[in-house]
């Protein structure tokens, strides 16, 4: 069964193989999964990955957020997929094609997330881009057209913010994957940070999220294990009503 801290994806958002590893050996037991970014992937490459499975039994996320000509992201899924991680993410983007040949890229070896539209964009960025006003008055519109775009594509599920993840649950049913950052628990400080569309662990538990992405609230806290156990008690005092 999933326990609390299983919903938990610690985001290693550090310069270094050596951080990375140190978050690795102080959150083993208490994240469910790990997620590699671009900054440690650029910097540790591919070893990173073999370095953090073999020092437990957590998940790992690649988040590098392809986004290219469907030709090049079905290749670079292909070389993801041979890593064995649990996700790998892709720009939902302009282009159904594209989630279509990461998916095909994938092989069935790596769940596929699409990005639907990142937390720290806001309507004003939206409209800013150039989308219709229904999207930039309602992100959630362009987050569900994209999600919608990603399920038909194939795509095992999507990362969106806490804000729509009801919606998702409610028009996607429970197979579809979904994976909420920009999460702040109401004892954070947050606020001078770039997200912009924050949810609190149980909100985001409790609309149906499979998945909280939780950095700086924990990497940033005094003491980064006591406040992964603290949301995670979080998550429990949901997941036990359920
Ligand atoms: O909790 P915190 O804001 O520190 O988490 C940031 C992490 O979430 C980063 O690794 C970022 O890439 C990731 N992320 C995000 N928004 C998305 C997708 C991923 O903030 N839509």
């Amino acid at each position: 069964m999933k326990s609390a801290k299983d919903y938990i994806i610690f985001p290693l958002d550090v310069p270094s193989a050596r951080d990375a590893q140190r978050f690795v050996k102080l959150l083993s037991g208490y994240a469910g999964m790990f997620k590699v970014g671009l900054e440690l992937f650029i910097e540790a490459g591919p070893e990173i990955i073999r370095q953090i499975r073999n020092s437990g039994n957590a998940g790992i996320f690649l988040d590098l957020k392809l986004h290219d000509i469907p030709a090049t992201v079905s290749r670079a899924m292909e070389r993801i997929a041979d890593l064995g991680v649990t996700f790998a993410t892709v720009h939902c983007g302009e282009n159904p094609k594209m989630l279509e040949a990461a998916v095909e890229g994938s092989r069935g070896g790596v769940g596929v997330l699409g990005v639907t539209v990142l937390t720290s964009v806001s309507g004003g960025d939206i409209h800013t881009a150039g989308f219709r006003d229904e999207f930039s008055s309602n992100p959630s519109k362009l987050v569900m057209k994209r999600a919608t775009i990603a399920r038909d594509a194939g795509c095992a599920g999507i990362v969106c913010s806490g804000l729509e993840v009801k919606m998702i649950r409610e028009h996607f049913g429970k197979g579809f994957v979904a994976v909420t950052p920009g999460i702040r628990p109401l004892w954070d400080k947050w606020g001078d940070d770039d997200q912009q569309r924050v949810t609190s662990p149980a909100q985001a538990v409790t609309d149906g999220s499979d998945y909280l992405v939780i950095g700086r609230p924990i990497r940033n806290a005094g003491d980064p294990k006591a406040a992964a156990i603290r949301i995670a008690e979080e998550i429990e005092a949901v997941i036990a009503h359920q």
